[in-house]
Parts: C-alpha cells; structure tokens; sequence
C-alpha cells in the first residue's frame, strides 16, 4: 500500500504584523477566508490522503466550521504560542500515523499554493526524506550586523523559501525530538528544524511560485485580494 500523505495546515497565528481584528487568516480574499483557500488547495489534490488545521487557541469552532465542507478534512486542533509549537502540536495530533507517512506543513497565510506545487513537493518525496520549496531572490540579500554589511552572499544560490515543506514522518518526529530537548532551540519553519537537529538528511529544494506568498503585513492583502481575480495569470 502506498504511504498516506497529510497536510497539516498551520493556521494558530494571530497575525501581528498585519494587524487586523482577527487572525490573518480569516481574512476573506476572493469572498473567501484565506484559510479556506489553502486547505481548498489541499483537499482537492489527489496525492493527499488526509488535511489537519491547526488553529490559534480561541477560533478552532471557527476554522472547524470553516473545514467543515472539506471532506479530506480529518481534524481541527488548537496550535502553540509559536509556529514550532503549532507544528509540536500537529505531530502529537500524528503519532497514531506510521512513519512512512508523508506530511506536509503549509503556512495558512500562504492562500495561493496550487498544484503544480504540491506536484513538485510529492515528486521529490519519492527520493528525499525532506524537500522545501522556494524562489529565486530578485533582490540582493546581505548579511547585516549592527548597521554594517557582514557578508554578501552570491545571489544566485540564494532563494526564499515558501512552503509546504514535505517530509518523512519519522525524520520530521526524529528532528522535533532532538528540538525539544534543546533549551537553545530557534527556528522559523520545519526544514531549519531538520538541518538543525539532522544535519546529515539532504534537503531537496523543489521550485515554487511568485503567486505562492505568504500575507505577512497589510500590503500583503492587497495583493492577494488582487491575486483572487486572477487565477491563471503568469507568475
Ligand atoms: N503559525 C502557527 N502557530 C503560531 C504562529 C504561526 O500555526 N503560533 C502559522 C501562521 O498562522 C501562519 C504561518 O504559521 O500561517 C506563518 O507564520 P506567520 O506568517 O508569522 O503568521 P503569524 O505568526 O500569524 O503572523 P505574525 O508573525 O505577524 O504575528
Ligand atoms: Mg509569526
């Protein structure tokens, strides 16, 4: 039988930075909640077997009633006080699932994630016990430290990464095990969990989309109100 493949949309922030009422998430573009357009992107992929929320404390009867149309749609949980906890949380929500099971992790805030995506994820999975997506960076990236340049890396071998990140469920669990036991631990997203605690996994860095960002701050809706309309345009 062929591994299971869940996607586990992490959906617990509150959304500082865009600073609206509610959590960004809810926010509707396109007349819908940018969180139903991701677990939407998910659901209606082929290769995923099974879709887990994880939710800020406090709207979890929201986003259920939200997920509730998504048949794919197995749970819908309460994240942690950061993103590393809401990811914690989701792999307790697992531990049922075999390690082969494939999982994964998507930023909510991230509505536009399509299937050529997913596609490219899956695909590399078939080889790779972790893969992430990301972009080309068309603006110079340095190094800053206090005020000065420190270091200008080559912008070719750079690029910003988006997700979802897919991993084997055993390594990811391996990763976060080694995570928690470090009262030093710091990170942004799953894969700097993984380089971190399992240095010697290769991460496979598949392509991703210019439609695929992540709303971030209030500009961010703009754009991706914008981006609704426009289903098919280039990248
Ligand atoms: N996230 C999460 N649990 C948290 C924090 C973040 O599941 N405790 C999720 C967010 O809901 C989002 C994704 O992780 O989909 C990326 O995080 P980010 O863009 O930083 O979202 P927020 O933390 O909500 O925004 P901010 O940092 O501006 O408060
Ligand atoms: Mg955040």
């Amino acid at each position: 039988m062929a591994a299971q493949t869940v996607a586990v949309v992490l959906a617990g922030g509150v959304g500082q930075r865009v600073g609206s009422p509610v959590p960004k998430q809810l926010i509707e573009v396109g007349g819908r909640p940018i969180l139903a357009h991701a677990i939407a992107a998910f659901d209606a992929h082929p290769g995923i077997g099974e879709v887990l929320v994880v939710m800020t404390p406090g709207h979890v009867p929201t986003a259920a009633a939200l997920a509730a149309p998504f048949s794919k749609v197995t749970g819908v949980i309460e994240g942690g006080d950061t993103r590393t906890g809401s990811t914690v949380a989701a792999l307790g929500a697992l531990a049922g699932h075999p390690g082969d099971t494939r999982v994964l992790f998507h930023d909510a805030a991230r509505p536009f994630v399509d299937a050529p995506v997913i596609d490219r994820v899956l695909a590399a999975l078939e080889t790779h016990e972790a893969v992430a997506v990301g972009v080309p960076s068309s603006d110079t990236i340095v190094m800053v430290e206090d005020g000065l340049v420190a270091s200008m890396p080559p912008r070719a071998s750079l690029c910003r990464f988006q997700t979802p990140q897919g991993f084997r469920l055993a390594t990811v669990r391996a990763a976060y095990d080694l995570a928690l036991a470090d009262p030093g631990l710091r990170a942004t997203d799953d894969c700097g969990i993984v380089h971190r605690y399992l240095p010697d996994v290769p991460i496979r860095v598949v392509e991703g989309s210019e439609r695929n960002l992540k709303v971030t701050h209030p500009l961010d809706v703009v754009v991706a109100e914008h981006l609704a309309g426009t289903a098919g345009a280039p990248d």
